[in-house]
């Protein structure tokens, strides 16, 4: 799950839209004070290039990530399909084109079935739900719920073989194709057991103790189910490793009533989006949240938060959730030394309390809080 360390590297610097080119810059002055030898070449990717180009992510923009070793992403802006053909330049209206998440095209693209999301509280951090949580969360990031395989309305064809098939469909069948709508969840094999031995070797690697796996198999039997059976396979092949479950629902409170019982958590999608977000909560928020689409090839690191439009250009965000993104790169690219100085100096940063953004009620800009980071780096 990482990349082969060398000597010089190129990135695809990714700032997309609103505060994403704020906290782009701030973690910018990070990596320069690492030191690390690095091409960081642009990509061109967000709602800019929907309006003026009718697609949010360029073919050369997914040319430049097919040549990259890594990818560092701001955030995008995303509107619905009805006000994304409203804001397409005249030339492009009346042609069809739909707007796809540009993420998600990525994840899929380069097949980066890897959510790695750390949430570990930084001592002195204002916003701690707790000062000692440190997990670690892997999301399912290719299938499940997001597959995309959705009907609304709900074809006859559909409906005449869940009729069929399904003795739980008869209290749907009399319903018109407008009257329900279905989404499927479509988890396999080969997608379950990639994300659970990713967690699990991450575990061994990292010397940590458990590995917690969050489904609901009890309700969701087959998807959930499949995953679960495949989690108690893998683990077999870790004995040194915890192995433990929990439904998603009773999680979300035992996480918030002692979030020291877990470790690292391993999730199909849905589930690992929601509880991923519960615990970057509890570590600090949206400032804080960092987390890695990693694939085989590639892998593209972000901030968690989106491109919060209100605040675009006025450098009042919090950068650290960049910068720890940053960090998870480098520990990717295999630069261990480089990522724990900027690790260490953030921890530095926030434990001397002086140097604050607005979200941690203080009055710094992005770039002091940057500046801040980087001097702490010698
Ligand atoms: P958002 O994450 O952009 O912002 C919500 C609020 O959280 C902000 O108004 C701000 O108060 C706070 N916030 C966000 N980042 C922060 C930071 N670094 N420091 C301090 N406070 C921060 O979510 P919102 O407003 O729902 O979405 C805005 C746009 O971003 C939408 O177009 C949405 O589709 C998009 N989005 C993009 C994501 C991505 O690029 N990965 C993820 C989530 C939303
Ligand atoms: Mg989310």
């Amino acid at each position: 799950m990482a990349g082969n360390k060398k000597k010089h590297y190129r990135i695809a610097w990714l700032p997309g839209d609103g505060i994403g080119k704020d906290v782009m810059e701030a973690a910018r002055i990070v990596l320069d004070k690492v030191q690390l030898d690095a091409e960081y070449i642009p990509g061109d990717i967000g709602w800019e290039f929907w309006c003026k180009e009718g697609d949010p992510l360029p073919q050369r923009t997914i040319d430049l990530l097919n040549n990259v070793d890594a990818a560092l992403f701001g955030a995008i802006t995303s509107k619905p399909t009805k006000e994304a053909e409203e804001e397409l330049i005249p030339e492009l209206k009346g042609k069809g084109l739909i707007y796809r998440s540009p993420i998600v095209r990525m994840r899929q693209l380069f097949d980066l079935y890897i959510c790695l999301r750390p949430c570990k509280a930084f001592v002195g951090n204002p916003l701690n739900y707790k000062n000692d949580i440190d997990l670690v969360v892997f999301r399912e990031n290719t299938e499940d719920l997001y597959s995309g395989v959705e009907f609304y309305p709900v074809p006859q064809e559909i409906k005449f073989i869940l009729q069929k098939l399904s003795k739980n469909f008869k209290s749907f069948e009399n319903l018109e194709a407008d009257e329900f709508a279905i989404s499927c969840k479509i988890n396999t094999k080969k997608g379950s057991e990639r994300i659970i031995r990713a967690a699990f070797e991450f575990a061994r690697q990292n010397g940590r103790r458990k590995v917690t796996i969050v489904h609901k198999a009890n309700v969701v039997r087959a998807t959930d189910g499949l995953f679960l059976e495949t989690a108690k396979a893998v683990a077999k092949e870790y004995p040194e490793i915890q192995f433990d479950e929990a439904n998603v629902d009773a999680i979300t409170m035992w996480l918030l009533k002692n979030p020291n019982n877990y470790d690292v958590l391993v999730a199909p999608n849905l589930y690992g989006d929601i509880v991923s977000d519960l615990c970057a909560q509890m570590v600090g928020g949206l400032g804080f949240g960092c987390s890695g689409n990693i694939g085989e090839r590639l892998a593209v690191f972000e901030p968690t938060h989106g491109s919060a439009p209100k605040y675009a250009g006025l450098y009042k965000v919090n950068p650290i959730a960049t910068i720890l993104a940053a960090k998870m790169m480098l520990e990717w690219l295999g630069e261990l030394e480089k990522a724990k100085l900027i690790e260490n100096a953030v921890a530095e940063v926030i434990k001397e309390g002086k140097v604050r953004t607005y979200d941690m009620g203080g009055n710094n800009t992005t770039i002091e809080m940057a500046k801040a980071i980087a001097e702490k780096i010698n």
